[in-house]
């Protein structure tokens, strides 16, 4: 057992780990167990090492566990709830060929394959040599400790003749039993070798019936739920655009549903992961002819094609997974747990989001230095903590035709520039944030007269506009420093607290003739290692900046741009009845804490549904809360219920943010009911939710059992809004609110209540 003072993963504080590196014997010899794991020799396949260490991961409920088999593969043989130091676990060993059409190598859960030796599945990694041999057979060559700092444990795999190396990254968080692997390919031969296909991880899972969670959307319409059996065959979760795309998300949860007691939302097994990465990604869900199910992700290798020169390497993006025996929500509760004591750029203390307005529903591009002091003067009487100043500032931005990539602020809306807005809303008692879209040029601008050599293109062919606009090439170094020069230099020279970072298009004509044809199509990694360095510099520069991911919504929401910013705009659509369903799907992968939720006026432009204040306001409570309504057309009492709700929002809006979230009745499959609860880290507090989209028939709410209180504590109940039935006791124990329950009074059209458990 080795144990050791984890660091950080990456960058992040001091935890404790305790990681087992040891050897099991191999049939029947009984081998001295050694934390160092020495360099079995090489083998051909089919013959036998002498050693096959094994490597185990135990972190909170949940142990991993991977080994040698007796080809030099390396083989899981273990993912699921945590078991005894001393437990034995099987030796790795590879599975029979079961007929002459499935062949040993397919039916072994490697932890990595290479495709060669007629794999079948989808492979790990597949390359193509300089000399034409496409066959590549990964064996295990060696090992590391883990880190004394870090806790990153290497694992070393090689072609079984060729110098072709991948270093297999490992680290296990304590406190969640998320596994983060990821992978380095290297090139040793003496020539070049294109990558086709390279992922950060495989997992498997062994045969069972399952069920698969994943999230697909649109524009205006992200995070579906959907819910479906794997089944025989590949089910593929991708984005070939460039960015995460809103289509699907890098997110994934299976559960068990073979056994009496079906995996639910509070309890079963369930396995779940998500993909660190913003640029074009697959995650491929596989149940083989043996029922085998292998959940495989990294670069989606569609129009993929890294060539490696001789001695460089390939690091692909990070697949964190992890395991709970608490069904859906406790695998939601564990994500968005290590989210935020892991992932956010803040981590492991993010505060709380500021109450935000944001002017683009008021006033869309037309803004003006005295319509938006006027809207911060109304926002400040709100008791809105940022005034955020959306499109239309910059450039000869009139309407989306022209502007994007000229960040000069537009004398004729701003004639003394930024500094008399910023000093206005300083002066209110906001600080300030700027919408900016810097990876995207309007062919109507000075950059693209002076650059038209900028965006991604195809020389000579046709250059697809989407919104009126054009993708800066990014990966290009000159590109990059453009970008971070102007967003520099805007936050040296503005008082800028905060950035919307928007996204408005995905890639078409992805050329770059600039570098050599074999280098083309780095674009897909470099474009995104580029925007992150971006963000990365910018923080480190600006330290008090705070950055939000925007890409037309959800576009651009994924573990990978979390690590450099502190929020994400989940959708343009903010119609509260879908936002409802949407807050369900995104938090089963992210936390509440970084949903901004703005409440808008009311008939929605986009489903035209009449909704009160009030509802829309609870709605947008459940995440980070923001106002974006025109509030020049807000009633008295608008404002005044509006005030009213910021103030009780900021009371308790960390634990609604960073609490344990237990979905009470899912929103989703035509629910007339809704509900959540969000209980603090310590239990000293809950707060939860009620919603109901259309009485029918007079039936009541249905009682809500609250969930993850403590039973020994006495709880004081309160309303923040809406009434419970008469009846309801102003103080009971924890195991009175679970077990009997609370009946919520709510009746009518989109109504909402509120309210709030605090210890006593
Ligand atoms: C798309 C964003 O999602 C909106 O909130 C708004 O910022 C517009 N872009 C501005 O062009």
């Amino acid at each position: 057992m080795i144990s050791c003072t984890l660091k950080t993963f990456p960058g992040m504080p001091a935890v404790h780990c305790a990681v087992l590196a040891a050897f099991v014997p191999l049939l029947g010899s009984s081998l001295a167990l050694s934390a160092q794991t020495p360099t079995p020799p090489m083998t051909a396949p089919g013959t036998r090492t002498t050693y096959q260490p094994v490597f185990r991961f135990d972190g909170y409920t949940t142990t991993y566990a991977f080994g040698v088999n007796e080809r030099g593969e390396l083989q899981q043989i273990y993912w699921g709830g945590r078991i005894a130091p001393k437990d034995p676990l099987p030796a790795p060993k590879s599975n029979p060929e079961h007929a002459s059409f499935d062949n040993s190598y397919n039916n072994t859960p490697q932890e990595y394959a290479g495709w060669g030796a007629g794999l079948f599945q989808e492979p790990a990694l597949k390359v193509t040599f300089a000399d034409g041999n496409r066959d590549l057979v990964l064996h295990y060559l060696s090992s590391t400790k883990p880190d004394e700092q870090s806790g990153i444990q290497d694992i070393v795999l090689k072609d079984i003749q060729r110098d072709v190396r991948v270093i297999l990254h490992y680290w296990m968080d304590p406190d969640t039993g998320i596994l983060a692997r990821w992978a380095t390919i290297e090139n040793h031969e003496p020539k070049p070798i294109v990558i086709e296909q390279a992922a950060a991880a495989a997992w498997s899972l062994p045969p069972a019936h399952y069920t698969l969670d994943y999230l697909s959307g649109r524009w205006a319409g992200e995070w579906t739920l959907n819910r479906e059996p794997i089944q025989a065959g590949e089910r593929v979760l991708e984005s070939r655009r460039g960015s995460t795309g809103h289509q699907m998300n890098p997110w994934f949860a299976i559960s068990r549903n073979e056994t009496a007691d079906p995996a639910g939302e509070e309890h079963g097994d369930t396995w779940f992961g998500a993909l660190a990465w913003s640029g074009s990604w697959r995650i491929t869900v596989e149940q083989d002819q043996l029922d085998n199910v292998r959940v495989t992700g990294g670069f989606n290798p569609f129009d993929f094609g890294y060539t490696l020169k001789p001695n460089e390497k390939l690091e692909t993006p990070v697949f964190y997974g992890g395991f709970t025996q608490d069904g859906k929500g406790g695998a939601s509760r564990l994500l968005n747990h290590f989210t935020l004591a892991r992932i956010l750029p803040t981590a492991p203390n993010p505060k709380p989001r500021p109450v935000i307005y944001n002017s683009w529903e008021a006033t869309e591009f037309a803004v003006t230095e005295a319509g938006q002091e006027a809207l911060a003067e109304k926002a400040a009487a709100l008791g809105i903590d940022r005034f955020v100043m959306d499109d239309g500032w910059f450039g000869q931005r009139k309407d989306d035709h022209a502007g994007l990539g000229d960040w000069y602020v537009n004398k004729d809306k701003f004639p003394s520039g930024l500094k008399p807005l910023i000093d206005k809303v300083h002066s209110l008692k906001m600080d300030f944030g700027l919408w900016v879209e810097p990876e995207m040029v309007n062919p109507d601008s000075d950059l693209y007269r002076k650059h038209p050599d900028w965006v991604l293109n195809f020389p000579g062919r046709p250059r697809t506009e989407q919104r009126n606009q054009l993708v800066l090439n990014l990966a290009r170094k000159d590109v990059r420093d453009y970008v971070y020069g102007f967003l520099d230099k805007l936050l040296s020279e503005n008082q800028i607290a905060f950035l919307k970072w928007d996204y408005n298009r995905n890639w078409s004509e992805p050329g770059w003739d600039q570098v050599p044809v074999d280098e083309q199509k780095r674009v897909y990694v470099q474009f995104t290692r580029n925007l992150y360095s971006i963000l990365g510099e910018l923080r480190a520069k600006h330290p008090g900046v705070e950055i939000e991911s925007c890409s037309g919504g959800g576009g651009r929401v994924d573990l990978g741009i979390l690590h450099y910013t502190d929020e994400v705009w989940p959708s343009d659509n903010t119609d509260p009845l879908d936002r409802l369903t949407q807050q369900d799907g995104f938090t089963r992968a992210y936390p509440n804490q970084v949903m901004m939720s703005w409440v808008t006026d009311s008939p929605h432009w986009l489903n035209a549904r009449a909704t009160s204040l009030n509802y829309r306001m609870l709605v947008s409570m459940e995440g980070a809360l923001g106002i974006g309504g025109n509030l020049n057309k807000w009633s008295a009492q608008d404002m005044a219920t509006a005030q009213r709700l910021i103030r009780e929002y900021h009371l308790v809006q960390k634990t609604i943010a960073q609490g344990s979230l237990y979905r009470l009745i899912s929103p989703t499959n035509g629910s007339e009911f809704a509900a959540t609860e969000m209980v603090a880290p310590d239990r000293s507090q809950a707060v939860f939710f009620a919603y109901v989209h259309s009485t029918q028939e007079g039936r009541g709410f249905p009682r809500l059992q609250l969930l993850g209180l403590d039973p020994d504590t006495q709880y004081a109940f309160s309303s923040i809004d809406g009434s419970a039935a008469p009846g309801t006791p102003a103080q009971a124990s924890g195991a009175w609110w679970m077990n009997h329950g609370v009946d919520v009074n709510l009746r009518g059209d989109f109504q909402a209540a509120m309210f709030r458990l605090d210890k006593r």
